[in-house]
């Protein structure tokens, strides 16, 4: 008999990677189909309609996205298609489905100015366009398909893809001093560790637990960039001094929040899902990269 399908979008991408990873631990219960853009591409309805009318899977794990925040602001039409257009298909289609739908969403949909953990209920008010694309993801995938499961989450690295882990270690090797940015304040979170809250939260769906709605997932912790590439050089045992200098200082062409913890409590009260400190994953995770 076949298992159910679960179709995993944006394969190569960090959080995609991590999935694969783990995908052959539930090979008993799950086919998985792990999509690159030449067999779905968001950026085009008409493949997001052919992909949709061939394929029958019991869950869709929306990993892809246009993520490149700065070209966002310029490249407003791409962004919008794939993070907005896009996941109201996806979602739409679950629903027609009867599927599950997971799709992933980002802290960059808050303004900044909170000074608590914002809560998943919290308004939302972008300050840059990649923000903006993915708060309408959120609000089309929920007017599509009432029982979308979107996870926010935030400053995402692993051993795969672009991340500022992988730029620090490079910098650290190449340069005496380094300036990071120490007034942003937020939550690093290990692609590794969403991969396997994202699949307890899978298995729970099929086990019966009713939640869905916008969740918040990040390792826990506070910290600013500055915090994060202090301990990195001290992981890697780095003579790099860093310096902390002020966003002001380094002009981005997208503006970035100041403030963008997320309170995760509602994840881990309805999906008993763990939330690994940050610097334990971080220590778990940088050896990987080095090797
Ligand atoms: N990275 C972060 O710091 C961060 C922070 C908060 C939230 N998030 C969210 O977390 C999720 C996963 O992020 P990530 O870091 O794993 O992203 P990522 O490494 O940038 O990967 C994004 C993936 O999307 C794919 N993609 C882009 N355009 C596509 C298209 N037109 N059709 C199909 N696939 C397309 C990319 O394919 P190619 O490999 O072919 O380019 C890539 O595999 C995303 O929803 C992102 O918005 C990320």
């Amino acid at each position: 008999m076949s298992k159910p399908l679960i179709v995993v979008t944006g394969k190569n991408g960090q959080l995609g990677s991590e999935l694969q990873l783990i995908a052959p631990s539930f090979d008993a219960q799950y086919d998985f189909l792990f999509a690159d853009r030449a067999v779905l591409d968001l950026s085009s309805n008409d493949s997001i309609d052919n992909f949709c009318a061939e394929h029958k899977p019991a869950v869709v794990i929306n990993c892809a996205a246009y993520t490149a925040v700065d070209k966002a602001e310029t490249d407003r039409d791409a962004a919008f298609q794939i993070n907005a257009v896009a996941v109201g298909k996806l979602a739409a289609y679950c629903k027609a489905m009867g599927a599950l739908f997971i799709t992933v969403s980002t802290d960059y949909v808050f303004d900044g100015n909170g000074t608590s953990p914002y809560l998943p209920s919290d308004t939302t008010d972008p300050i840059n366009y990649y923000g903006a694309s993915k708060a309408e993801g959120e609000k089309l995938a929920v007017t599509n398909n009432p029982e979308s499961i979107i996870i926010r989450t935030s400053w995402v690295y692993s051993r795969f893809g672009n991340n500022f882990v992988k730029t620090m270690i490079r910098l650290m090797g190449e340069r005496p001093s380094l300036n990071v940015v120490g007034d942003q304040i937020g939550a690093p979170t290990y692609a590794a560790d969403l991969a396997v809250a994202i699949m307890h939260m899978v298995a729970q769906k099929a086990a019966g637990n009713a939640h869905s709605g916008i969740y918040h997932y990040s390792n826990s912790g506070a910290i600013s960039w500055y915090d994060f590439a202090v301990a990195i050089g001290e992981l890697i045992q780095s003579n790099c001094t860093v310096a902390k200098i002020g966003s002001e200082a380094f002009p981005t062409p997208a503006k970035r929040p100041h403030y963008s913890l997320m309170d995760c409590i509602s994840i881990i009260q309805d999906f008993g899902v763990d939330q690994p400190d940050w610097k334990e994953s971080l220590a778990v995770c940088i050896p990987l990269i080095q090797k």
